[in-house]
């Protein structure tokens, strides 16, 4: 797809997380964490909930300062940044909890994250003229290519309300796309889903990954899929990191299988932990299999 252009040209790292601390009154939410993501690299962080994870992405995406540390993008500075000036460097992210504008149809949600491509003045836009003819078709062209991408065609012209949750899920992502990201962020991008919904949705990651060449951090309690798609895994657990590595190597850390429940290894409690999963909602040691049942509620974690 030619919509996306790859990230990560220059020779050092996407993304540089250096020891950053985030407080809210009485909670450390991310306690001297550090990473770093490489040019095409899927970078994934685990932990049970309330490790920190979704506040890493507030951090970078600038919807919190952090206390201490420093977080660079694409070798910029970006703390004390305005969420949308980080948008506009190109880094895009999906929620927790989806966010989308439920009466507007796909194609206009998409249409939503090419804001940061159109430079046109109202007046041009109004009289559908020049520069804001040309930016609008080019941007029609561009979302219809990640319609075509995330084989979502026949849902195109619903509003997004009216569609099943695993469509609204891939229009998020979509919407994402449409930003043109030089680095993605996937907050739970297979929470909620059955397993069909899950695997067409690791596809659609692989591909991102893969033919885009777009860097990723992933975030996701559903360990089969960060063990099958991460190249590294970062550990989290109230706050502090416990381990960086390769998945394999992470999975039999003691000290994340203790996290996890204190026994088995992080997938094998993935495995066994779906029976248990409602009484245990809420609580911590939540990994799944992507086979949950739909968030009954928003956790408001953004
Ligand atoms: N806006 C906030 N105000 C106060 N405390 C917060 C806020 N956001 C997060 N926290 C706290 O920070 C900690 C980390 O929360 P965070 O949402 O980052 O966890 P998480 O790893 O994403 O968890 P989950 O897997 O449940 O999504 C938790 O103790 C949470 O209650
Ligand atoms: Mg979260």
């Amino acid at each position: 797809m030619a919509v996306v252009t790859p990230a990560g040209a220059g020779a050092g790292p996407v993304l540089e997380f250096s020891d950053v601390v985030l407080r809210f009154a009485g909670v450390t939410a991310i306690d001297r964490v550090s990473f770093t993501v490489d040019p095409g690299e899927l970078f994934a962080i685990i932990g049970p909930n309330g490790a920190g994870k979704t506040s890493i992405f507030n951090v970078l995406s600038g919807v919190y300062a952090p206390e201490a540390g420093s977080v660079s993008f694409l070798g910029t500075d970006i703390v004390g940044h305005k969420p949308h000036a980080i948008a506009a460097m190109g880094m895009a992210r999906t929620f927790q909890n989806i966010e989308l504008f439920e009466n507007l149809t796909v194609i206009d949600n998409l249409m939503l994250g090419r804001h940061r491509h159109i430079r046109y003045g109202w007046l041009s836009a109004m009289a559908w003229l020049g520069p804001a003819r040309t930016q609008e078709l080019a941007s029609r062209r561009a979302i219809e290519e990640i319609i075509d991408f995330l084989e979502i065609e026949q849902y195109r012209k619903y509003p997004v309300g009216l569609l099943p949750y695993g469509v609204q899920k891939r229009v998020e992502l979509g919407r994402a796309l449409a930003m043109e990201p030089r680095l993605l962020l996937l907050d739970e991008p297979v929470a909620g889903m059955n397993l069909e919904e899950t695997e067409d949705m690791a596809r659609f990651i692989l591909d991102i990954r893969e033919e885009l060449e777009i860097p990723i951090v992933l975030v996701e309690h559903d360990m089969g899929l960060v063990m099958d798609l991460a190249d590294r895994v970062l550990c989290l657990d109230f706050g502090k990191p416990l381990t960086t590595g390769k998945p394999s190597d992470v999975q039999q850390h003691p000290d994340v299988i203790a996290a996890y429940l204190g026994g088995g290894s992080a997938v094998d409690v993935a495995a066994s932990d779906a029976a248990a999963d409602d009484e245990a909602a809420g609580g911590r040691g939540e990994p799944t299999a992507g086979t949950h049942d739909r968030p009954a509620e928003t956790k408001g974690t953004r």
